[in-house]
């Protein structure tokens, strides 16, 4: 067991999608108990049934992260079953359209900004106050190198995504006082749904999705694609002790992609 996180219990959202439930199954080999909250209810029965196999205890609420009386609902539903809240994974997201900035609607815009930062905001909103009344905790919220990074034809998205940014660093250092570290991690290009549907959307030639991440992907400095397991090994550390001293740290995990904007070959 690499990092002790047994007795612990976590919730994480977007449990049933690819990073959520990577690290949800990470966070079960580590011994923690799990709050798995998705707005797709058999995604997060999938991964209820891949942590319940590893012997933890679980428990499945569906949630949509943009309503403010469901995350109030999963926080009560976390602390009525556990008591205690130790960590959370504030993960949901979704790409939104992927279109040009001057082709993009309204409502398309409002749409992603709703999940990846008002999402990302009632989380914080409704789990920090549980945090204080215990003096500890420690959360994760999931950016991007769109946190950094302009990207063309994902303009909400990297809108959102800086702005998660902004979330981490200024409740890690309104909170860290109280016992609570607020981190970030960022991923690069990782094989899940969503970038397989936006690797579709720019390279419509490569009519396999799994191959267009790939193809993607591999423009990375490290020369391939992310694998969602590999975010979650930096997110369980994150949530666990071992990160003692990290607080209001944006943790990039894009095999380089932020690092140059160029690659040596
Ligand atoms: N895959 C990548 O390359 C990549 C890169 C950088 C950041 N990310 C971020 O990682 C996070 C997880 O994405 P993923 O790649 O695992 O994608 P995914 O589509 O596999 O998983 C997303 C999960 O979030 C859930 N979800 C979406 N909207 C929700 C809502 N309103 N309420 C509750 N649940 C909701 C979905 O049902 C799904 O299970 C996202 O925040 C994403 O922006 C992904």
């Amino acid at each position: 067991m690499s990092v002790d996180m047994s007795g612990k219990n976590v919730i994480v959202t977007g449990a049933g999608g690819g990073i959520g439930r990577a690290t949800c199954i990470k966070l079960a080999e580590s011994g923690a108990n799990l709050v798995l909250v998705d707005r797709d209810k058999a995604l997060a029965d999938e991964t209820k049934k891949a942590v319940d196999a590893l012997g933890v205890s679980s428990l499945v609420v569906v949630a949509d992260v943009t309503s403010e009386e469901d995350v109030k609902n999963y926080v009560e539903r976390a602390v009525a079953e556990f008591g205690k809240i130790d960590g959370f994974f504030n993960n949901a997201g979704i790409e939104g359209r992927v279109q040009l900035m001057h082709e993009l609607s309204y409502a398309d815009w409002k749409k992603v900004i709703d999940v990846n930062l008002n999402g990302v905001f009632l989380g914080m909103r409704y789990v920090v106050p549980v945090m204080r009344r215990q003096k500890s905790g420690a959360i994760v919220c999931t950016g991007s190198i769109a946190s950094f990074l302009g990207l063309p034809t994902t303009i909400g998205y990297n809108a959102a995504k800086h702005a998660v940014a902004g979330i981490v660093r200024t409740v890690a250092t309104e909170e860290a006082r109280n016992g609570i570290r607020v981190n970030g991690v960022a991923p690069g290009f990782i094989n899940t749904r969503m970038f397989q549907d936006i690797a579709h959307v720019l390279l419509p030639e490569v009519a396999d999705k799994h191959k267009a991440a790939e193809t993607a992907g591999s423009s990375a400095p490290i020369g391939r694609l992310g694998q969602p397991e590999e975010v979650a090994n930096v997110v369980r550390f994150l949530l666990s002790d071992e990160a003692s001293l990290m607080v209001g740290a944006m943790v990039a995990v894009d095999g380089g992609v932020t690092a140059t904007a160029t690659t040596a070959d």
